[in-house]
């Protein structure tokens, strides 16, 4: 009997490739909105590191919005980024050669489930959206704390929620659209990563929330960030929701629909973060 097409290698392959590109228009999309959160969290690590780091390692690093951030932020520095993704790599590096950046911003492949990849000491350790996706985050931090010098830092940073970009009245006859999708998929809430950080050896050194709501004039490539967030969360949702929720879901990342994120002038960007670091003793 013929393998189904859906379950070949090769469409497995097409799928995960598309998955991938997809979280990557993300994660630029994402650096690109919120910009000045991303500014705001490197000159707060600044002001918390006991000298200016040279040596930083990006944990999980995506297409290198971080990586990027810290090198612009911390120009003497040298910048790591491990990530296990090839196709995020490459966008990384193509992005850090366009910037200038080649010679201090540099991707590691590496599967941090399976290896911890010869780094060498280092003064700051982030990991932005990351750790979650790790099958035993405690001896990935375990391996952290060694790799930091006495002093270093780790900063860990985790979404609290998905961004929010709807206002309350999208969904025909049923007004509130956006908080039932997001709350279909709401998992058990976050504990935080201070006991992680403390089991691994680090001194708690601060916890910041950062929360965003970003004020009028928004950034341009707000409506792009909000196709592909609505999108990636729609992704889950079958089943999940009623037909007329996820009709109207369909009808705001349409773009040819007049009610399509991309033609709207009422979306607004509200998310939060939260930052953890600890410093190595
Ligand atoms: C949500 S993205 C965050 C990317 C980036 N830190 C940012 O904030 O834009 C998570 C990243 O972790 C990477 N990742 C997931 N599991 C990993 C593993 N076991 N080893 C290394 N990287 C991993 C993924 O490939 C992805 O690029």
């Amino acid at each position: 009997m013929d393998t189904p097409a859906t379950h070949t290698p090769a469409t497995h392959a097409a799928a995960t490739n598309t998955a991938t590109a997809a979280m990557a228009e993300i994660l630029e999309l994402d650096a690109e909105v919120l910009g000045t959160y991303l500014s705001e969290l490197t000159t707060w690590l600044g002001e918390l590191s006991d000298r200016e780091p040279v040596r930083i390692v990006d944990l999980g690093s995506g297409t290198g919005t971080g990586a990027i951030a810290l090198a612009r932020r911390f120009p003497r520095a040298g910048v790591s980024a491990v990530d296990v993704s090839p196709q995020m790599l490459h966008r990384l590096s193509v992005k850090a050669s366009g910037l200038g950046l080649a010679d201090r911003v540099h991707g590691v492949q590496a599967d941090l489930d399976q290896e911890w990849p010869a780094l060498g000491p280092s003064d700051l350790v982030w990991a932005a959206a990351a750790l979650h996706h790790l099958a035993d985050p405690e001896r990935v931090l375990s391996h952290v704390f060694d790799a930091l010098r006495p002093g270093g830092l780790l900063a860990v940073t985790e979404m609290d929620f998905f961004p929010r970009f709807l206002p309350e009245d999208i969904g025909v006859g049923r007004p509130g659209l956006e908080a039932r999708l997001h709350a279909a998929l709401k998992g058990a809430p976050a504990a935080g990563w201070t006991d992680h950080l403390v089991r691994a050896g680090f001194t708690p050194e601060a916890e910041r929330a950062f929360v965003i709501d970003l004020p009028t004039p928004l950034p341009v490539a707000t409506a792009r960030y909000a196709r592909a967030c609505l999108r990636k969360l729609r992704s889950h949702l079958d089943g999940q929701l009623p037909a007329e929720d996820l009709d109207a879901l369909d009808t705001v990342t349409d773009d040819e629909s007049p009610h399509g994120v991309l033609r709207r002038d009422d979306l607004t960007v509200r998310t939060t973060r939260t930052t953890w670091v600890g410093r190595r003793p």
